[in-house]
């Protein structure tokens, strides 16, 4: 080995010494309430983002086959050099109306779409402002931004600070403030009527990534500005958790925005469009949604019933309209062995360390669907009963 290897190596037996190193179980089918592992058992599923149910949902996946048989395996090449399946611009068209945008475009991932976002709308003499909570794409995003932009963050959903954000950058030609909308980790939302009264006061635009809180919050599923009732200038989403669970993501916002993005962002010009097959299942996905309302309707009553019930057994929770709930354990090595114990129970549930989140607030964190049944969470509830002593 050269010395390089054995140092990576090295890296990677400290993590094993720590007890951080982290595995994934292998899965021998698709993803529901419940998920079988790998040549044994069928536990209950808390730590996917298949909110909505709709992952393994037959129209979702009659949606993929169709469009897999219309338009093959994919474009061999990229939208601009070879053209777009209609497809796509069937997707783009139901996202830019769920968003209550003007114009779409979609990504292999929501994390190429904010690095897609960020770097093209924001140049020389512009300001980017970000929550310092804010998931690694729009950090990354916010890093390759060209050395001329003046990067701002502020404090987590700290108004206050965000203005001072604003102040400083009262001399830019463009502002964008940028956030999630529902923060994964916490699980708590943006302050999304705070932000866009401050932009609108500092004629900033406002870019929301909604990839937690489409599909879950909102009365019918349509994210944190349907839940504030309040209106945003740019949306980005994943379809790779609530909206059919594979991968894409999106940019939804006004015509010129979705135009320089089509041409200038570097992960649709130099990049490859979703396979026909995800953006056909993505397609139905929204459809299952706009005729099923009612699934969002369950989804937060079985939130609220997880939350009840660890509540009751003496867990504090956020209260929080998303479908995450986090229980803060301390250090990395404890959550990874809460998080064995909880699959002996029969749970799957993710322990999340450092450097996901800061060191001494690692976590389980749940996350419901609305195709749990009361079963599942009751067997979930058990378990978290039995581990209640050792958290
Ligand atoms: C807020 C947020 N943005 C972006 C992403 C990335 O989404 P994708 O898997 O589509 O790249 C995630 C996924 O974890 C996310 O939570």
């Amino acid at each position: 080995m050269t010395t390089t290897i054995e140092e990576v190596r090295s890296e990677i037996d400290a993590l094993h010494d720590a007890g951080t190193y982290k595995t994934e179980p292998v899965l021998s089918g698709a993803m529901g309430p419940t998920v079988r592992l790998a040549g044994g058992a069928e536990v209950v599923n808390l730590c996917s983002n298949n909110y909505l149910g709709l992952a393994n949902h037959p129209d979702v996946i009659a949606g993929a086959k169709k469009a897999m048989d219309e338009y093959g395996n994919g474009t061999a090449s990229v939208r601009f050099i070879c053209g777009t399946f209609s497809v796509h611009l069937e997707l783009e068209k139901i996202i830019a109306d769920f968003c209550s945008a003007e114009k779409a475009t979609t990504y292999v991932s929501c994390w190429n779409a904010n690095e897609a976002l960020v770097p093209s709308l924001a140049g020389a003499g512009d300001a980017v402002i970000s929550d310092e909570l804010n998931h690694a794409s729009i950090i990354d995003a916010c890093r390759l931004c060209s050395k001329k932009v003046n990067r701002l963050i502020y404090k987590h959903s700290d108004m206050s600070d965000l203005a001072r954000c604003l102040g400083e950058a009262a001399d830019a030609r463009r502002k964008l403030i940028i956030t999630d909308g529902v923060f994964s980790m916490e699980g708590d939302l943006a302050d999304l009527p705070g932000i866009v009264e401050l932009a609108g006061k500092h004629d900033a635009l406002v870019a929301v990534d909604d990839s937690h809180a489409h599909g879950v919050v909102g009365r019918t599923g349509k994210g944190t500005p349907e839940h504030f009732g309040v209106q945003v200038d740019i949306v980005t989403g994943t379809l790779g958790k609530a909206l059919g669970g594979a991968a894409g993501g999106f940019i939804a916002g006004p015509a010129p925005i979705i135009e320089l993005m089509v041409q200038r962002s570097r992960p649709q010009l130099f990049s490859n469009a979703l396979p026909p097959a995800v953006a056909g299942g993505a397609l139905e996905a929204f459809r299952v949604l706009l005729s099923e309302p009612n699934r969002v309707a369950h989804l937060q009553e079985n939130v609220g019933y997880l939350r009840d019930g660890l509540r009751k057994l003496g867990y504090e929770v956020l209260q929080s309209p998303t479908a995450i709930l986090p229980i803060i354990v301390g250090e990395t090595a404890k959550a990874l062995r809460l998080a064995a114990a909880m699959l002996e129970q029969g749970v799957l549930i993710t322990g999340f360390g450092f450097p996901v989140v800061p060191e001494g607030a690692a976590r389980l964190r749940a996350q419901v669907s609305s195709v749990h049944t009361r079963n599942h969470l009751d067997k979930a509830l058990k378990a978290f009963e039995a581990l209640k002593s050792e958290v």
